[in-house]
């Protein structure tokens, strides 16, 4: 934390528990948005992990969502990607943020779609629907997913042009970004995808594995339970319908205490 705006933020807000101060805030779309907040000098997390944030309802009393922090986990901030729901409980109030602001932010990071409840392999695919990008955002920065793996590739299923924003802008900048640039190299593709609106590759990237496209477009003979991991986070249709494949295809779902082939989680929706 800055501590020239130490006393000036606290004697603004004193009374939030696990403080932290909003620096920056983004809107991508009049759904979407992302901002940064200040780290807590004692917040470790592992990439792919979440935290419990949110600000207090008008009587004081927290509402906390769980959110994938986007950043990497050597970054000196914190960075969450969120959609704004007009009558949701917090992204309502979360999406009026401005630098400055305070929110709360639990630094009890947790989460499965981690490389520790992965087994070794050769190729991991990230695989994102809207929001659900927010944990890739933070893999993709990290030196252990280059590391680890041979090639990465992140699918991206949004409905509209816009919505696939963030994740473009963030995968262009890596290849020349001083800190991870090098890992990067030409390891990682990116595979973006819309459902309602016309771009480059249609459809939903389910039925694009189903049909064989993606794999056509990438040159690889299919899914492998011994060359390739997988990552998903998006809706809870979407991680069903991605599961399905993903056994079809005899990769077995991981957890922390159990690495295995595969690990899923829902994005934050409401
Ligand atoms: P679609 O437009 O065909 O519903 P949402 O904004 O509703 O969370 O959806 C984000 C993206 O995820 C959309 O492109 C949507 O496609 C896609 N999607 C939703 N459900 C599934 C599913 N079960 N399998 C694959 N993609 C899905």
């Amino acid at each position: 934390m800055n501590e020239q705006t130490t006393p000036a933020e606290t004697r603004r807000a004193p009374v939030l528990p696990d403080a932290q101060t909003v620096t920056h805030v983004k809107h991508w779309t009049d759904r979407l948005f992302s901002f940064r907040v200040t780290r807590p000098r004692s917040l470790r997390f592992r990439s792919g992990e979440f935290v419990m944030l949110g600000l207090p309802d008008d009587n004081g009393k927290p509402i906390l969502r769980a959110y994938s922090i986007a950043s990497p986990s050597w970054a000196d901030e914190l960075e969450f990607y969120s959609i704004k729901v007009p009558d949701g409980p917090l992204t309502s109030r979360l999406q009026h943020i401005k630098p400055g602001d305070q929110i709360i932010l639990r630094p009890k990071p947790v989460g499965t779609l981690v490389h520790d409840a992965l087994l070794p392999g050769k190729r991991i695919w990230f695989f994102a629907t809207g929001t659900g990008i927010a944990p890739f955002a933070s893999l993709v920065r990290d030196p252990e997913t280059y590391e680890k793996y041979d090639q990465v590739i992140l699918t991206h299923t949004c409905r509209n042009v816009a919505d696939l924003e963030y994740g473009r802008q963030l995968v262009e900048g890596l290849k020349d970004d001083p800190l991870i640039g090098e890992f990067v190299g030409d390891k990682l593709t990116y595979y973006p995808t819309t459902t309602r609106e016309e771009s480059p590759k249609m459809g939903r990237i389910t039925d694009l594995l189903k049909d064989g496209t993606v794999f056509r477009d990438l040159g690889i003979e299919g899914l492998d339970p011994d060359v390739d991991r997988a990552m998903i986070c998006g809706s809870l249709a979407f991680n069903k319908d991605m599961q399905v494949i993903l056994e079809d295809a005899g990769l077995r779902e991981g957890a922390n205490s159990d690495p295995k082939e595969y690990v899923v989680e829902k994005a934050f929706v409401g």
